[in-house]
Formats: C-alpha cells, sequence, structure tokens
C-alpha cells in the first residue's frame, strides 16, 4: 500500500480485516517496525476519536508522532498553484508538504468538506495537494468526501458481530441539527458494496448520496420497512448532497428509537461517534446492550494500526 486515501486502496478487503484482529491481539507484536520513524497527525478539523487512536496505534508500532492543528497553530496554506499571495495566505502547500515530508515518514489528514463550494469539496484540494506535494505516504484521516479508516473500522466490527456469513446491514439516515458531510456515509457505502452483506440504504427523499457512490446498493425511502429483520443498524446524519450542504430535514420521525429496533433481527446498532442523544438515537438504543458503538471506536486504533502496519512495509 503506497496511501490510504479512500476503500479503493485495499488491496484484499478479507486479509485486512484478519490482520487488524490479529493485531488486535497482540497490538505490540511489531514495536520495532516503526522505530525511528515519524508520523505527523495534521488537523484542519476537531477529532477525538480519529486523533487519539491513530496515536495510540502509531505507538503500538513503536513510531514517534507529530501533531498539528492547521488552522489556529500552522501559517494559512495556499492551495492554489501560480496564485499571487498578497492576501491571507502566508505559506503554498508545495513548500508546506516538502519541509513536512522532511520530518516525517508518512503524514495524515483530516481535511473536512466545506458544504458550500461541491466542486472544490470533490477536488479534495487539501489531501490532493498534500498528495502531489508530499514524498511520504498519505492517509486520509476524513476528507472532504470519505472517511476510509472509519470504514475499515466499521468492516472489522462487523466481521466480529456478525451471526451470519452474509448480515443484513441498513445505513440509515438520522436527523441532527447542524449540516454535516457526506464522509462518514461515502466510505461506509463503499466498503459495504465490497463487503459479503445484504446492504440497504434508509433515508428521507432528498438526501441521496453520490450515484456513482451508491450504484448498485438498495436504497430504500420506508426505513421501518428497510429495519425488518436487519441485522446491523448503522445511523448517520448527513447534508443533502444534491442540494448541496444543506439541511432539508430534522424530521423526528427518523430518530432510531427502541420501537424501531424491534423491527430488526436484534441487530446490533452502529454509528461513528459522537453521536447527538435523543436527537440522532434514543438512550434506551444506545444504553442497550446491542448498541456496539463504544467497541467499534475502539477497532478505531487496529484499523489505524493495520493501514500504518503495510505503509510502513512499503517503506525502504
Ligand atoms: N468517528 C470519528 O472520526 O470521530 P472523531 O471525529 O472524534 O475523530
Amino acid at each position: 500500500m503506497k496511501n490510504y486515501i479512500s476503500v479503493n486502496d485495499i488491496y484484499s478487503l478479507p486479509l485486512l480485516i484478519e490482520e487488524a484482529k490479529k493485531l488486535k491481539k497482540n497490538p505490540f507484536e511489531h514495536k520495532s517496525l516503526g522505530e525511528n520513524k515519524t508520523i505527523g497527525l495534521l488537523f484542519f478539523n476537531p477529532s477525538l476519536r480519529t486523533r487519539l487512536s491513530t496515536q495510540k496505534a502509531a505507538k503500538n508500532l513503536g513510531m514517534d508522532i507529530v501533531v498539528m492543528n492547521f488552522n489556529n497553530e500552522g501559517w494559512a496554506l495556499e492551495f492554489e498553484d501560480g496564485s499571487v499571495m498578497n492576501a491571507t495566505t502566508s505559506e503554498h502547500i508545495k513548500e508546506g508538504a516538502a519541509v513536512i515530508s522532511q520530518y516525517c515518514d508518512i503524514i495524515a489528514i483530516r481535511a473536512f468538506a466545506s458544504l458550500t463550494d461541491k466542486e472544490k469539496d470533490e477536488a479534495e484540494l487539501i489531501l490532493n495537494s498534500f498528495k502531489k506535494y508530499a514524498s511520504v505516504p498519505i492517509v486520509n484521516m476524513e476528507s472532504a468526501t470519505g472517511h476510509p479508516l472509519q470504514a475499515l473500522t466499521d468492516a472489522i466490527t462487523i466481521s466480529e458481530h456478525k451471526t451470519t456469513d452474509k448480515p443484513k446491514v441498513v445505513l440509515s439516515w438520522a436527523p441532527h441539527p447542524k449540516a454535516l458531510p457526506q464522509a462518514v456515509a461515502n466510505s461506509f457505502v463503499e466498503m459495504m458494496i465490497k463487503s459479503e452483506a445484504d446492504f440497504v440504504i434508509t433515508h428521507p427523499e432528498g438526501y441521496e448520496l453520490d450515484t456513482a457512490i451508491t450504484q448498485g446498493a438498495t436504497i430504500e425511502y420506508n426505513q421501518e420497512k428497510a429495519f425488518e429483520n436487519a441485522d446491523f443498524i448503522y445511523a448517520k446524519n448527513w447534508s443533502s448532497y444534491v442540494d448541496y450542504g444543506k439541511v432539508l430535514s430534522q424530521d423526528e420521525k427518523w430518530t432510531i428509537s427502541e420501537a424501531k429496533m424491534q423491527l430488526t433481527n436484534n441487530a446490533k446498532f452502529m454509528h461513528c461517534l459522537p453521536i447527538r442523544r435523543n436527537v440522532v438515537v434514543n438512550d434506551e438504543v444506545l444504553d442497550h446492550e446491542n448498541s456496539i458503538v463504544i467497541q467499534q471506536a475502539n477497532n478505531r486504533t487496529y484499523a489505524a494500526q493495520v493501514i500504518l502496519k503495510q505503509l510502513l512495509e512499503g517503506l525502504s
């Protein structure tokens, strides 16, 4: 693996999941692999899980870690080639990425969607500029259009908890007061299409994701029908892709409730976190023994660790 930008960088998903599970059993087995190697974690947006689990994963592999919050600690970066930098930006990504590449053997980046400019978001300007101008592997810690570390985590978690070879997995839109990106949902869809699963997406009309991503997936607009016999319910809010970045509905009829979970095959409840209680999901679902959100978050470490291991193995 040269970079981990999207789930399409995965060569064999079953082998990667097995390797992640082995690392989970024995996290320090490859402690010398990352000796004298440094990972740089660059954040343009907030994080709890991604920041801590990626640090822990790197530490488990013996790496050194440097972290930088770009928005309030770094020089304002310029990403446009040929720009006349006489306004607010102080450093071009050309120098920035080249310099960071001398300090770090792997660079991981979090840079969310603006949700105001679809074309720019889809161009993944920040992530792709680092990829273009850095000379070391790049890891996507959630970009404008994808969150592949989360999606790998989700696949590992489903593989640990499934009781049939081909479980029914439902991705359900749920309400949220703020406009959120489509990144988590996009990567989860891509991951489920790659997986052995009976996969259904349910959301209100107007919340269709990019059809280039959902092509081949079943979309059911009736949430209750979608939930029937499900083995996993994965809740997530996203803003409209068609009416880009808009909150079209906060319809609480879409909140995940105990009554809806009763329609499932005793389904496990999943969410990437953070989650708004009694908006996205009711307390009784989140606090139920079938909620595996904490176990899911624990797997963030092993998803990151298996990716860093593969990238380290590809160095030198
Ligand atoms: N799920 C996830 O990426 O969590 P953070 O935003 O806290 O990193």
